[in-house]
């Protein structure tokens, strides 16, 4: 199965980051499971112009890294949305990206056209903050189900863990970094399902 992690904070070491490669190496003990990390700090992906061009075509008129990304999220059995909160939502560079995914938002629902993905995928928001309070997540869990349902994802249990503030509060938390292991010990017992195309 490949497993994509698409991390949307800054910190490339941070309390996100530290949730990612722990769930990752976690798959990695089983030995069909691939692990890519995408770090959109890294890359060149420009905010949607609202221009309108996808609801007429389905593709984006912007030439940047989501062409490329694009192609790998559709190739990914399951895709891992990875955001500290930033004023209860996701980070600018985790919205950016969602919202340059509206060419397939209007594929699906203007266009009706059907991607070539395959039918047993999903998708997972983990996410840290450094409070407590009980609306924490309820903003970007919204909006990943959102994501979801617009890239042909099921939408999975998400992680999330709260009281995590300095950039290595997970990682020198035993019980944190067990919570992690736990929830990929979980996905390890998912059984590889047929993939069948939409065609
Ligand atoms: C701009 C900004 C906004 C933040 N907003 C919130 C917030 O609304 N609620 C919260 O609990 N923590 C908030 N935080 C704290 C981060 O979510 C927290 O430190 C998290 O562990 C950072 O994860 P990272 O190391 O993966 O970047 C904010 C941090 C920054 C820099």
């Amino acid at each position: 199965m490949k497993n994509l992690f698409i991390l949307g904070s800054p910190r490339k070491n941070g309390n996100s980051a530290t949730m990612a490669k722990t769930v990752g190496n976690t798959l990695l003990q089983k030995q069909n499971n691939s692990v890519e990390y995408i770090y959109l700090n890294s890359l060149n992906i420009q905010p949607c112009q609202g221009c309108g061009a996808c609801s007429k075509t389905g593709d984006c008129i912007l030439e940047d890294d989501m062409r490329e990304l694009s192609i790998k999220t559709e190739e990914a059995d399951r895709i891992f949305f990875v955001s500290p909160i930033y004023f209860y939502s996701v980070t600018a560079q985790l919205k950016t990206y969602i919202d340059r995914c509206q060419p397939q938002w209007a594929k699906k629902y203007l266009l009706k056209k059907k991607d070539n993905v395959p039918l047993e995928r999903a998708g997972y928001l983990l996410s840290c903050a450094a409070t407590s309070g009980a609306k924490l997540f309820e903003g970007s869990e919204l909006i990943i189900r959102c994501l979801c349902d617009t890239l042909h994802l099921q939408y999975g249990q998400p992680l999330l863990i709260k009281n995590a503030e300095k950039e290595n509060a997970i990682q020198n938390n035993t019980n944190m970094i067990a919570n992690c292991i736990t929830f990929g010990n979980e996905l390890l017992k998912v059984s590889d399902k047929p993939k069948l195309d939409i065609s």
